[in-house]
């Protein structure tokens, strides 16, 4: 099954839903992923600088703690020069993608994102800009685009309908969600989606809804990581998603998705000491430190016990250095575009170059 997917052939559901359902394949799926990954990427770490600017937000999904309705939460707004301010803090700090993050805050009306945009693309104009601000109609994705954002990232969360009404109230919707998603690659945008792992309610088959879906979108970036309690959301009562599912997710994504941008999350951080460690070594090749002003990093939890709270970005930047070296792999200063697919007369599309070698022979 494994190398089914290593030489880019389809699973059935049948075989996927048995990847997932144990641990039975994951030693072989991890090495597998390895080689895919250093094949692609090869020792490269791209990382991304965000700036969670608001955590205002005027949806209620259920499981986020910045949800509209948690009133014990102060809530901020970073403005037009904060927000510069930390690029450029993050520029010499050898970050060359910002991510301008947060909650869907009407405050940040179209004009003030693509001026924020804009200016960010003047000061760094060897920088990618990613947008990450929810749902937004295409003609404001579209002016975004032309002020100067490159990349956008919304999750998907759940592919399965019913799932999906299960995870946010009446008033959002998945065709909605995937709406946006497919207009922002008619616009060009580099678009990132992804999905929590063990959300509540979430079965094997929902897991599976999302791999299909990806198999669709076929998107630059996926971001995964576990589902984690928050106190102050409806979701209390759930328990945190599972370290091994997501990072054996992340093995099989990067197998069905071997040019993809695969972050090692905060979350994945958040579920275990060494989650973004073990997240590389199953396929990841990005990581998304803060680069918020420090006074404001506390407020900004999606969930309990986020990590990275009291840090500076400058201090974030040293750690991930030391843990990305200590599992072998290198952080690269560099935009870290999605690569391209390989050209459709490349054998098996990722054969090893040795084994090309000893095949052409
Ligand atoms: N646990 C884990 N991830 C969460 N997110 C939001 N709330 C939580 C939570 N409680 C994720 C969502 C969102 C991303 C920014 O953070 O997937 O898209
Ligand atoms: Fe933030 Fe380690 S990455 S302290």
């Amino acid at each position: 099954m494994i190398d089914k997917l290593y030489h880019n052939r389809d699973l059935s559901d049948q075989e996927f839903s048995d990847l997932l359902a144990g641990d039975a394949y994951d030693r072989q799926l991890f090495a597998r992923a390895a080689q895919v990954r250093h094949k692609v990427y090869g020792k490269a770490v791209y990382i991304r600088g965000l700036v969670e600017l608001s955590n205002y937000c005027r949806n209620n999904c259920y499981y986020c703690g910045i949800r509209h309705d948690n009133r014990k939460l102060s809530r901020y707004r970073l403005d037009r020069e904060q927000i510069l301010a930390c690029c450029s803090d993050g520029y010499a700090l050898g970050f060359r993608t910002f991510v301008l993050q947060g909650g869907e805050d009407p405050y940040y009306n179209d004009d003030l994102v693509c001026e924020i945009a804009s200016a960010i693309k003047e000061a760094h104009p060897d920088c990618a800009l990613t947008l990450s601000l929810g749902e937004k109609s295409k003609e404001s994705y579209r002016r975004f685009f032309n002020a100067g954002a490159d990349r956008y990232l919304l999750r998907h969360e759940t592919a399965a309908e019913e799932h999906y009404r299960r995870l946010h109230p009446p008033a959002m919707s998945l065709a909605r969600r995937k709406q946006c998603l497919m207009d922002l690659k008619e616009i060009g945008y580099q678009v990132g989606s992804g999905f929590m792992v063990g959300s509540p309610h979430q079965t094997g088959r929902h897991l599976l809804a999302d791999l299909r879906f990806l198999q669709e979108l076929q998107p630059a970036m996926i971001g995964i990581g576990p589902y984690l309690t928050h106190q102050d959301t409806p979701f209390k009562l759930f328990g945190n998603g599972s370290l091994r599912l997501t990072l054996r997710l992340i093995g099989i994504l990067r197998l069905m998705f071997p040019m993809a941008l695969i972050p090692a999350t905060t979350a994945l951080g958040t579920v275990d000491p060494k989650g973004r460690e073990l997240g590389l070594m199953a396929g990841a090749n990005v990581l998304m430190p803060n680069l918020s002003p420090l006074k404001v990093r506390k407020l900004y939890e999606l969930y309990d016990n986020k990590i990275c709270t009291g840090e500076e970005a400058a201090e974030c930047r040293m750690c991930l250095n030391d843990r990305v070296a200590g599992c072998g792999y290198e952080i690269v200063v560099h935009r870290g575009d999605a690569k391209t697919a390989p050209a459709a007369d490349t054998l098996p599309g990722l054969v090893l170059e040795a084994e090309a070698a000893t095949l052409t022979a």
